[in-house]
Parts: structure tokens; C-alpha cells; sequence
């Protein structure tokens, strides 16, 4: 296999320190500013949340909970480096601004008993949110408070269906949910991906409603919100996508689970650079393929399409193989059309010869087409390995890099290589599957994961908090400090600590303006005194910038 050329990139911060400090620590010459706090009005109307709980139409009006994966788009015939539309992802609710600790509690460990206020209130909390932001004369960012694009897309609001299982779901559906990491397409448009398969706060609301990619216009030109099924339905953790010169493109997707596979979506017609127009329906024609990797470095996309590689009726599951040594009986799953193979993805999956990985998280796609990275992030319950996912009892995850033959969208083959194994040496008295091979600074459980346009790449972790480092007596904070966000140079594979968040929060979520100067990124679910001391904790958007205003990492 060729093995891709890796860029190699002069990084001059210097590296922060692990540490378990209650703040955000960035580089000396670096700042940090708040931009959207769970509970901040996006869209006018009402207060903000001012330590009183809302009424449901209050909190509808609100930043959601759990900021997770977000995207910048440029307003035309606006300087990008100076404003922009940022969608944001709302991944769960911040359940501490909504309702008594009493009351959360129950709502989560038995959500059909909740109320409707209740319900209503938790899934006012999830979703995405649009605002227009702005850089100010004194160089920080804010949101524009009665912008036209502010909007708010909910567990409560409807969305439509398109593609070929649509017909199946409801044709007003309620709510999109778990929306965990993101996407754009060449048009434009913004891809917020469901990562639950059910609708866990309402369960009268049909299953086969979510686990989708939702496509949302932030400029309010195109469709409706609209859940795409000719991408499949699973845990979806978020969208890459490659084009290549003739307009053709695919989007490369993840399956957050144990067992989860790797995908792609290829569509069918090449995207009109000039017509926003004519791509309303591009995610809706296409080819789904799943990613089988051999031990020899090479790899190749099998087509999920009934009728081909045992997607008939009457297939065998093989189901989830790689928790036990002790194969699991297989299921017997009827594909009687492509809708079936759509609403029942993972297990098409894997009758078409599949690799379950380690909890396929983000997916970055190399500017120049020559490289796919993919984050696994952990997998305690593995038990039988292969050449991709090599390690037992996977506590602290791994990066997987991979190569497109021809460097083609389009392509059915492809290569593949272990880029990292994450871990410590220090945790080697756990055994070797602990301590990884990573060059310089030491991480676990890397989850989110994007090349910026310049090329660099940068990694940020989720490890679970509180949780073991896999070394009796040693929390996962002690050994790698709190969760945090690495630059890894793709040629030297050197780990630089790039910033470290407060208290039991995860890093997710990475926007930037085209310049590289402004670095938006998300504190999810902190757990102490950030990001206003004395209140309430609460997910919130930051934005990382350079006091000498040079680009990030330059
Ligand atoms: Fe929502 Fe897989 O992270
Ligand atoms: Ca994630
Ligand atoms: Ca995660
Ligand atoms: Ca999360």
C-alpha cells in the first residue's frame, strides 16, 4: 500500500501543561472568551436564563445544552474573518438550568414517566441553534441579537424525511435529538447528526424517526430541515466530506457504538458550484457503502444496496462479535427493499462484511484528498481484536488513518494504517495496552478530530470523567489531566497540549475563521465553577484567539 505523504507543519505554541485546574488554560499569548452559554438567548424574545428555571417557550428561545459539533459559514459579501452564521450542535440539556436536581433525576431514569412540561422542557434543550456572530473594534466576538438568521431548531419543532426511507417515517416528525457531532456539504448547508436511534425523552414518538443526518440551510433558502435517510441510520457522530475536480462528493460517517462501523456516502450527481438550488436533493440519490479493512493495509467499500453482499431477505446478522470471544448466535434480518437497509444500517452492515471498530467518533478529510483520519475513541469491552482495532480491553483509544485509491471520492479501495495508539508509558503497570505510542504529549479517548484548511491537525478528548486510567488507584484526571485539545503533527506524529478545559467537561466542536485567526470550540457538560464563578455551570462556545492576532498555531 502507498502510504500517504504526511505534512509536516512548525507549530510554535508552546505546550500547556496537563492539569486539573477549573478554568480553560490555553498557551502563553493566547486568550479565551466566552461567546454562547447554555441558556443565552438566540432567538429575541424573553429573558435569558437568570438563575430562575424557564417555561418551555422560554427555554425554546435559548442556546440548548451540551454544545457539541458546530460549523462557521461565511455571509456573502462579508469579510468571513470578521462575522459569520455559527450553527451549533446541542447534544443533551444542560438539565441544571431547567429544573430542580430532583426532578432531573427522574426525568432521565424514567422518562415516560416525566410530564409533558417536563418533556417539553428537556427537549426544548437539544437541537441546533443559528447565530449570526461578530468581531467587535475591541476584537472579540458576539452574537448579533435581532439577526434574521438566529434560529432555533428543537426536540420540539418538525422536520421532513427525503430519500428512499421516507416514506416510512412520520411525515411531520418531532424533534431532532442527540445531536452530537457535525458536517457541511459544498452548498453550504449544515449537517447535525443524530447519535441515538430512538427518541429517548419521548418514547411515544416511533424509533425510526432519528438516527439520521439532518440537513439545515442556515441561510433559509433551501428545504426545510430534512433528515436524510440515504445516509443511514445509526449513531451517527458527524460528516467529512471529499470532492474531487468534477464536483463529486462523498461523505465519510461514523457509528459511535460498540460494534460501529465506518461508511461513506457517495452521491450520485456531481453539486452545482453555481446553483444553491440544484443540490437541494443531493443527499438524497447516492450510494451507501460500509468499510471493510483487511490486515494487509488495504481495504474496500462494500455497497449497501438489497440485493447485494446478503442483503435479502432471510440475511444472518452476525451481530456483535468483537465483545466476546464467544460468538454471538446470529439474527436472521429480512432486507425486503433499500428502505430496509436504511432504517436497519448497522445490521446491513455488518452482513455485508463490515469492521465494528472502537467507536468510530469524528472523521476529518486531509485538504489535499490524501488522507482520511478517524478517531476511535475507546472500547473497555473489546475482547477479540483485528489488524484495525489491535487492542484488548481498549481503554484509552486510538487514530486510524486512511487513504482513498487515486485519492478519489469515488474510489471502492482504499488503504490503511495505525497513525496512534493513545495511552501513557506511565500507566504501563496496567499492561502494554495502556501505554500507547504517542510522540510527546499524552491523551485518552481522542474524539473530535479536524484538519484545518492549512493542514494542521488537531485532536480533542473525551474521556470519561470520573473514570479509571485502567491503573488501580489512578483516576483517568491524574494520569492525563482534564480533558483537553492536541495539536499531532501528521508527519512526526509529535503531540502538542493545545489547551485544557475546567472541571469534568468533554472538548468538542472545532469552527474557525478562513484566516485561522479566531478558534471557536465547546466546553460540554462542565461540572465546577466555569464558565461564571459563583453560578451555575454551563456548556458553553468559547473562542480561542492570538493577543497578537496571528493566525492559531503559526
Ligand atoms: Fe456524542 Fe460520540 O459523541
Ligand atoms: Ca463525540
Ligand atoms: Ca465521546
Ligand atoms: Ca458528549
Amino acid at each position: 500500500p502507498t502510504p500517504a505523504p504526511a505534512p509536516s507543519f512548525s507549530i510554535s505554541f508552546n505546550s500547556v501543561p496537563a492539569n486539573q485546574n477549573d478554568r480553560v488554560t490555553v498557551p502563553t499569548g493566547y486568550e479565551v472568551n466566552v461567546l454562547l452559554k447554555a441558556g443565552d438567548l438566540i432567538v429575541p424574545g424573553g429573558a435569558a436564563f437568570n438563575g430562575s428555571f424557564p417555561t418551555p417557550g422560554q427555554a425554546e428561545n435559548w442556546a440548548g445544552g451540551n454544545h457539541d459539533g458546530m460549523e462557521l459559514f461565511a455571509i456573502p459579501s462579508v469579510d468571513p474573518n470578521t462575522a459569520g452564521l455559527l450553527a451549533v450542535n446541542f447534544e443533551y440539556p444542560d438539565f441544571n438550568i431547567l429544573m430542580s436536581d430532583a426532578e432531573a433525576t427522574a426525568v432521565q431514569a424514567n422518562p415516560a414517566a416525566a410530564t409533558a412540561t417536563q418533556r417539553q422542557l428537556a427537549l426544548s434543550a437539544v437541537g441546533v441553534g443559528v447565530v449570526e456572530i461578530q468581531r467587535g473594534a475591541d476584537g472579540k466576538w458576539s452574537v448579533v441579537a435581532n439577526s434574521r438568521f438566529n434560529k432555533r431548531y428543537s426536540g420540539n419543532s418538525n422536520y421532513r424525511a427525503g430519500g428512499p426511507a421516507a416514506g416510512l417515517l412520520s411525515t411531520n416528525i418531532k424533534g431532532t435529538l442527540n445531536n452530537c457531532a457535525s458536517g457541511r456539504t459544498p452548498w453550504n448547508t449544515y449537517l447535525t447528526c443524530e447519535e441515538t436511534t430512538d427518541n429517548y425523552i419521548d418514547p411515544s414518538q416511533p424509533a425510526e424517526n432519528y438516527g439520521w443526518v439532518v440537513e439545515i440551510d442556515p441561510f433559509l433558502e433551501l428545504a426545510p430541515p430534512t433528515k436524510r435517510t440515504a445516509m443511514g441510520r445509526f449513531d451517527h457522530e458527524n460528516t467529512a466530506f471529499m470532492a474531487n475536480a468534477d464536483r463529486r462528493v462523498a461523505f465519510y460517517m461514523g457509528d459511535d457504538a460498540t460494534p460501529g462501523c465506518i461508511y461513506k456516502f457517495v452521491c450520485d450527481r456531481a453539486f452545482s458550484a453555481t446553483s444553491r438550488a440544484a443540490n437541494i436533493d443531493m443527499l438524497d440519490v447516492g450510494q451507501l457503502f460500509v468499510a471493510r479493512f483487511n490486515a494487509d493495509g488495504t481495504g474496500e467499500w462494500r455497497l449497501l444496496q438489497q440485493g447485494q453482499n446478503g442483503l435479502v431477505v432471510g440475511a444472518r446478522d452476525p451481530g456483535n462479535i468483537s465483545q466476546s470471544t464467544t460468538p454471538p448466535t446470529p439474527t436472521v434480518v429480512d432486507f425486503r427493499n433499500q428502505a430496509d437497509v436504511l432504517i436497519n444500517t448497522k445490521s446491513a452492515a455488518r452482513v455485508a462484511g463490515g469492521t465494528v471498530m472502537d467507536r468510530p467518533e469524528w472523521i476529518t478529510v486531509a485538504p489535499d484528498n490524501t488522507a482520511i483520519f478517524v478517531a476511535l475513541t475507546n472500547n473497555s469491552g473489546r475482547r477479540v481484536t483485528d489488524a484495525t482495532n489491535p487492542r484488548v480491553t481498549n481503554r484509552h483509544g486510538h487514530i486510524l488513518k486512511m487513504r482513498e485509491s487515486g485519492d478519489s471520492p469515488l474510489a471502492g479501495s482504499f488503504t490503511w494504517e495505525l497513525f496512534l495508539l493513545a495511552g501513557d508509558p506511565a500507566l504501563a503497570s496496567g499492561g502494554a495496552n495502556l501505554t500507547g505510542n504517542i510522540n510527546g504529549d499524552t491523551f485518552s479517548s481522542p474524539d473530535g478530530i479536524r484538519i484545518d484548511p492549512q493542514g494542521r491537525m488537531w485532536v480533542q478528548t473525551d474521556h470519561s470523567v470520573p473514570g479509571t486510567s485502567g491503573v488501580t488507584g489512578v483516576t483517568i484526571d491524574q494520569a492525563f489531566g482534564h480533558n483537553a485539545m492536541f495539536h499531532v503533527d501528521q508527519k512526526t506524529k509529535q503531540s502538542k497540549r493545545f489547551l485544557v478545559g475546567p472541571l469534568g467537561c468533554e472538548i468538542t466542536g472545532i469552527a474557525y475563521t478562513p484566516g485561522l485567526t479566531d478558534f471557536f470550540i465547546n466546553i460540554q457538560h462542565p461540572t465546577g465553577n466555569w464558565p461564571v464563578n459563583g453560578e451555575k455551570p454551563r456548556s458553553s462556545t468559547i473562542v480561542v484567539t492570538r493577543t497578537d492576532k496571528q493566525p492559531v498555531g503559526n
